[in-house]
């Protein structure tokens, strides 16, 4: 594990769009594992800029979403779809083909993870996957509980998490009480995996994960465990450990 503090949110988020940008123009097939929320904003803003000024490419890439919430439409403004198209695919030359999310209205959502599954081996598996953290130290929606080898499937949100995103849903009880998710197992296949962090809100969490136990009760500290994990925080993010 490589742990870089950078300065602030904005210096994070410049390293971690120049790893994904080195990872596409070294293999232009790269397939990406992609979040939402909050933190990689303006990743996906230096992604862009980087396409529109030529340095790369979006045309051989598939990118695989870690996750959705169960119920949502895919125009729906507040799910992962509409976040997707708006921070990222209506902004580059990404194949609509090669765009993954999860269904979250899918009927038969066993179905639907086993399919999602079988398409990220079809692609040979995720080359560079992007996590953020949770306040309950989830990665993807793989809440407290998680198992390390789990794969694709459908969970229950925790509390914190709906509290978390209340602000995208108007309140808490409004947040869909279900979602799909990327497995841990899946995510730990992933050959290079960078985790990011900001804000003095997640400082807690970020110490449990990087430091504390690894064990299903924080399924961010499983990460540890894979070869390739690179950790980019800010200084607010990294302001507990020693
Ligand atoms: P955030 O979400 O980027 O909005 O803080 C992170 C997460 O829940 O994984």
């Amino acid at each position: 594990m490589e742990i870089i503090i950078a300065k602030n949110y904005r210096e994070l988020s410049r390293l971690a769009a120049e790893a994904v940008i080195r990872q596409i123009r070294r293999k232009p097939r790269t397939v990406l594992g992609l979040p939402t929320g909050h933190t990689p904003i303006e990743l996906y803003h230096d992604l862009v800029a980087a396409y529109q000024t030529k340095k790369i490419s979006f045309r051989y890439v598939s990118t695989f979403n870690l996750d959705e919430y169960v119920g949502l439409n895919q125009t729906d403004p507040r799910g992962y779809h509409s976040y997707m198209r708006k921070n990222l695919f209506s902004k580059v030359d990404l194949k609509p083909e090669n765009e993954h999310i999860l269904d979250g209205r899918a009927s038969n959502v066993k179905k639907e993870c086993a399919r999602f599954e079988a398409q990220l081996r079809k692609v040979g598996g995720i080359d560079l996957l992007i996590l953020g953290i949770g306040k309950d130290g989830h990665i993807g929606f793989n809440e407290p509980g998680s198992k390390i080898n789990s794969k694709t499937r459908t969970v229950k949100l925790s509390e914190s998490t709906r509290r978390a995103n209340a602000k995208y849903f108007g309140s808490a009880a409004k947040v869909p009480r279900r979602a799909l998710t990327m497995g841990i197992g899946t995510i730990m296949q992933a050959k290079k995996i960078i985790l990011l962090a900001h804000g003095k809100e997640k400082a807690a969490i970020v110490k449990q994960a990087l430091s504390g136990k690894i064990s299903a009760k924080i399924p961010a500290s499983f990460l540890r465990q894979h070869r390739n994990l690179i950790v980019i925080l800010d200084k607010a993010a990294a302001s507990k450990l020693k």
